[in-house]
């Protein structure tokens, strides 16, 4: 396989220096902005230096973002060319295009490092779906929030000293919205369902909600309470409808969800004759993330395409109940939907999931959190 590598950041470099031993896969050229020279790879500023190289088979996208990442995507995959790529937002945003592309031009597309980081989660996925039908997936998605959550609950300290913690560690971004405000797991998420269902689901109906509002306050009443917070994505089917969504959720502290530490990733499944598999590891991080866009490189080789057909396009229907631990303004809808207090904050009665994000998209500056679903 003869690879043009797109981007040589975190993630690119790791690529680089995995395959550089390998016989059977090969980084011949690098696009990169930066003035750079490497002893087994030719560098160029010019995507179409890569475009037009007939002996490249293969691209691999690691610059994330959407733009000019889907550009060169679909360009390369017009061009005959396998597209190996670590980016979850041009996997959400362009799934309707880019496998029905890919199964015209028959050249395979693979995405496995884009959720969960070095967990095999989306090629396991892919076997799982083999043998069984998927009824539910998600968890933790996100290393940053994780990283922050535990942080705020082991060391008792508020959310902005983590946050710089976490910015000087390099888990989060300098502008860290993608991860807080839960962007990254909402991308994630849609991948995992897609994947896991079959399916395209409708995105514009899959509600976030992220953690930056949250407070030490916050998190000494949740302990109080017997709760750890975790920012959890759920997408689920009951009887052909669909449910997708992103939040802050509270877990029981005896949970496998309130045990995962620092900046890893708890991603769970439910199959139909498996039952529960839950997958642990690094989220995030240039040699785990390297390593799975290798795995499907390797995959490729094995003639291994996308992880299943392109399905049909869902609805989501966000109708399931939940009690809420609310924290920020109350007006008359929340007040009519109270059943306790905790301190300054309330807790809902069931509320439908999509009502409780619709209030909050006109609450920014409330906090909100799940109660577990048993409750
Ligand atoms: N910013 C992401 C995280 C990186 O913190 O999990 C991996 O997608």
């Amino acid at each position: 396989m003869r690879i043009g590598l797109l981007g040589f950041g975190t993630v690119g470099k790791g690529v680089y220096e995995l395959t550089a031993p390998r016989n059977d896969i090969q980084v011949v050229k690098v696009l990169c902005r930066r003035e750079l020279t490497l002893p087994d790879a030719q560098v160029t500023h010019d995507f179409n230096d890569i475009l037009n190289d007939d002996t490249i088979d293969t691209v691999v996208e690691v610059i994330g973002g959407l733009h000019p990442a889907w550009e060169y995507v679909k360009a390369a995959i017009e061009a005959g060319k396998n597209v190996v790529t670590a980016n979850k937002a041009l996997v959400a945003h362009y799934y309707d295009e880019l496998l029905p592309l890919a199964n015209a031009k028959g050249v395979s597309v693979r995405c496995t490092a884009s959720v969960g980081g070095g967990i095999g989660w989306l090629s396991e996925l892919e076997r799982v779906r083999r043998c069984e039908t998927v009824s539910r997936v998600g968890g933790i998605m996100n290393g940053t929030c994780n990283y922050i959550l535990d942080s705020m609950t082991r060391l008792d300290l508020e959310y902005a000293d983590v946050l710089r913690n976490a910015q000087v560690l390099g888990y989060a971004e300098a502008d860290p919205s993608t991860d807080v405000d839960g962007i990254d797991t909402w991308h994630k998420l849609i991948v995992s369902a897609n994947i896991a269902f079959g399916i395209s689901l409708d995105i514009d109906a899959i509600p976030a909600a992220g953690i930056s509002k949250i407070t030490r306050d916050d998190v000494a009443m949740f302990r109080r309470k017997g709760y750890t917070c975790k920012l959890m994505s759920a997408a689920q089917v009951a009887e052909g409808f669909y449910s997708a969504y992103v939040q802050p959720t509270l877990v029981e502290n005896g949970a496998l969800e309130a045990a995962v530490p620092m900046n890893y990733n708890l991603i769970t499944l439910q199959g139909n004759t498996s039952g529960r598999q839950s997958f642990f590891g690094q989220g995030a991080g240039r040699y785990p993330t390297a390593y799975n866009v290798v795995q499907d490189c390797v995959d490729i080789l094995a003639g291994r395409g996308f992880y299943c057909p392109y399905g049909v396009k869902v609805a989501v229907l966000n109708d399931k109940r939940l009690r809420y631990y609310v924290r920020g303004a109350k007006d008359a809808w929340l007040q009519s939907q109270k059943q306790e207090s905790w301190g300054e904050a309330i807790v809902t009665k069931p509320v439908r999931v999509d009502e409780m994000h619709a209030w909050l998209k006109k609450n920014p500056d409330a906090f909100i959190a799940a109660l577990p679903e048993k409750n």
